[in-house]
């Protein structure tokens, strides 16, 4: 198919990345890809098997033993450890912090690396995550960045965690942002960065809907694709 166009959707935790994706997938009909999902479940098994965070080599131990697919259903996307739908477990504040450091070692990037590259090739695709525009997905028709200031980040993931009973306050929350953040831009392997053909989009003085309609009018400005 020569149609195909691929979205590379990146940034920082909180700007919104997956309930943007999700939205503007189902309104053009294209696979949503939530690459921090697979991240998150290495987090999860590296977690589950007791290896401490910074175990870099213990960490590179465990990706023989591991599979990550994702499965795509008229609900969303899933994610599956080992054959098990974890896609629940994955969303903890604990998972998170693992998902970031293992996405610092460039073992478990090359480990996934193939298949994100896969679920590009043969269908439209709005891919979500941190290196998509800069390293997955180099040739993206559609390229944005998307960001917002830490304290507007902060609140709405909060809002999302104490929503699902997680015991957390903001201020919590934003240091875990910040951490985040530092992390993901400071490794030196695929550092959270904009891509230089990207479009810049920051959304903290705009609601969901407000960057849906963003997002689409750059895409359809890029591909001629309307929803
Ligand atoms: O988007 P998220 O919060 O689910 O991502 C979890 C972690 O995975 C985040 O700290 C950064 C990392 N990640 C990454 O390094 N590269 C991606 N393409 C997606 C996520």
């Amino acid at each position: 198919m020569t149609n195909n166009f691929a979205v590379a959707l990146d940034g920082p935790s909180g700007a919104g990345k997956s309930s943007v994706a999700k939205a503007v997938a189902s309104r053009l009909g294209i696979l949503y890809v939530d690459t921090g999902a697979m991240y998150r479940a290495i987090g999860l098994a590296v977690l589950r098997q007791g290896i401490g965070e910074d175990d870099t080599a213990g960490i590179v131990h465990t990706l023989p033993g591991l599979s990550v697919a994702l499965r795509h259903a008229v609900d969303g996307q899933h994610v599956l450890l080992n054959g098990k739908d974890v896609s629940g477990e994955i969303r903890t504040g604990q998972a998170a912090q693992y998902a970031s450091k293992v996405s610092a070692v460039p073992e478990v990037r090359a480990f996934l690396l193939d298949t994100q590259r896969a679920l590009a090739r043969e269908q439209s695709v709005i891919m979500d995550g941190r290196d998509i525009g800069t390293v997955i997905l180099p040739d993206a028709e559609v390229k944005i960045f998307l960001t917002a200031r830490p304290e507007a980040r902060a609140k709405r993931r909060y809002q999302e965690l104490a929503a699902r009973g997680e015991p957390v306050t903001l201020e919590s929350v934003l240091a875990d942002i910040e951490r985040r953040d530092e992390q993901d831009r400071n490794r030196p392997i695929a550092p959270l960065r904009q891509a230089g053909d990207a479009v810049l989009l920051d959304n903290s003085s705009l609601d969901l809907e407000g960057t849906i309609r963003e997002v689409l009018r750059i895409i359809s400005e890029k591909t001629g694709v309307h929803s």
